[in-house]
Parts: structure tokens; C-alpha cells; sequence
């Protein structure tokens, strides 16, 4: 396998086998160094191997996440738990129920609430009564979202209600119905919220996110693409596949 560190905090790995498997060995380090680590965990199709990897650690019985606690970034609003595309259900199917989670140690800011705004409070305060995020996972959007914080989101924003981004519901569109109404807002980590977290590790893959990742990188530190204000983070890495990582040679 070939690494390049092309930038500080960027490194790009053949494919995107080989980026889930260095997101989960990062994981898996963290928590065999510190089993109550806090983790925030995304979802999304990037995450699908990632996560694939740490049910085979679990398996093989190299990791255990029975002292984590965890904190996923966001949720549609109003897609209920068992539609295919609820960020709960991609939870639990690719990760919770494959792994000795504790369940009362599981948070995930829920799209369902009958008052956001009491939720996204509540949201933090869990976040900050845990002690704060050591590691937090992210994925990122085609137009360079982190989370549901499209672009022109606050730098210092909080846990909110939030309006999808046209492309964000195209893109994300997979497992809805054909003539469904796809949602129109979620709830989401903020950015000021994300940039608490100890380290992070965004995953990138695929030509897709090629465009995102070259304006993450080297674009302006502008709301315009939420992604940049990652560069002013002391720990956070960037883990690319070739294809993500073709607009910055
Ligand atoms: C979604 C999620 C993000 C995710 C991103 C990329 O809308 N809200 O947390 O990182 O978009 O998703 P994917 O991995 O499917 O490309």
C-alpha cells in the first residue's frame, strides 16, 4: 500500500478499502488506549466500511466499545425509525447491534423530537456532561458540508435545527422512495460544536468528493465550504482515497 502526507493533517491511501480500514485501526487505537473513550460517529455511505471494520475488530475480539460513549452528528427531521434511510436504523444495522455498545451510553440527536430546539440543548449538554468528544468521525458532503452544516453555517455554530441543501437531498436521496418528499431539514452538530472535539478524523472517498476535499484543503477558510475551518483544528487528519484526492496534485 502507498501513503503520501501531501499537507499536514492529510493522507491519502490507495482506495477506499484501505481509508476505512485506517479510520477503524484509529479507532480501534483509541479505544484499547482508553476504553471510556467519547466518540462522535457520523453516517453516510463513507462510513459503511468503517464501520464494517470495527463490527470485524469487535469479531475478532480486538476492540470492545462496552465503556464508549457516543455521539452521532445529526439526524433528518421527520423521517421515522424505520424508514431505510433513518440515520438510527444505519446505526443500528451497521454498527450498535453488531457490537457490545451500552445502549444507555448512545446518543443521537433525534429528528422525531416535538420540540427541536429543546433537543439540540439537550444534545450539548449531554456532549458536555460526557466530558466532551475525544474522537470525533466525519464524513463530508459534495459541496463541503461536515455534518448537516451546509455551506454558509456559522464557524461557531451549535447543535440546531437546519435546512438541507438542494444537492444534500439529491445526494443523500438513495433509499427513498422514487416521488417521496425528501426532507427538507435536520438537526445537527454545529461546527463550533464539532471543533470541540479532541481529534478528528474526516474520511473522504471516491471522485465525488474529489471537488469538496481540493476546497477543504487549499480553498479559502470561508463558511462557503464548512470543511476548511477543519485546517485550524490542532488535531484533525484527513484520510483520502486517490479519487477523493485527485484535485490537489
Ligand atoms: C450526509 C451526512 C454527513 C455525511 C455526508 C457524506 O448528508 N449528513 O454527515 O458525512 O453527507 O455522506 P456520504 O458518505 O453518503 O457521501
Amino acid at each position: 500500500m502507498n501513503v503520501h502526507v501531501t499537507a499536514p493533517g492529510l493522507v491519502v491511501l490507495d482506495d477506499a478499502a484501505a481509508v476505512a480500514a485506517e479510520a477503524a485501526n484509529r479507532i480501534v487505537a483509541e479505544l484499547s488506549s482508553r476504553p471510556s473513550s467519547v466518540l462522535g460517529l457520523a453516517t453516510g455511505k463513507t462510513m459503511r466500511p468503517v464501520y464494517g471494520e470495527l463490527v470485524q475488530a469487535y469479531r475478532d475480539g480486538r476492540v470492545s466499545f462496552a465503556g464508549s460513549t457516543s455521539f452521532n452528528l445529526d439526524d433528518y427531521v421527520g423521517v421515522p425509525m424505520q424508514h431505510p434511510a433513518s440515520f438510527p436504523r444505519f446505526m443500528n444495522e451497521t454498527l450498535f447491534d453488531k457490537v457490545d455498545v451500552d445502549r444507555s451510553r448512545i446518543f443521537m440527536p433525534d429528528g422525531n423530537a416535538s420540540d427541536l430546539a429543546r433537543e439540540a440543548a439537550a444534545f450539548e449538554a449531554a456532549i458536555a456532561a460526557a466530558g466532551g468528544i475525544d474522537l470525533q468521525l466525519l464524513g463530508i458532503g459534495s459541496n463541503g458540508h461536515i455534518a448537516f452544516n451546509e455551506p454558509g453555517s456559522d464557524f461557531a455554530s451549535r447543535t440546531r435545527l437546519v435546512s438541507l441543501a438542494a444537492s444534500t437531498q439529491v445526494a443523500n436521496q438513495g433509499p427513498f422512495a422514487g416521488g417521496e418528499t425528501l426532507p427538507e431539514f435536520g438537526i445537527t452538530m454545529g461546527i463550533g460544536t464539532i471543533l470541540e472535539a479532541r481529534r478528528i478524523i474526516l474520511i473522504a472517498t471516491g471522485a465525488g468528493k474529489a471537488t469538496a476535499v481540493a476546497r477543504a484543503v487549499k480553498g479559502p477558510l470561508d463558511p462557503a465550504c464548512p470543511a476548511s475551518i477543519l485546517r485550524t483544528h490542532r488535531d484533525a487528519i484527513m484520510l483520502c482515497d486517490r479519487a477523493a484526492a485527485a484535485g490537489l496534485s
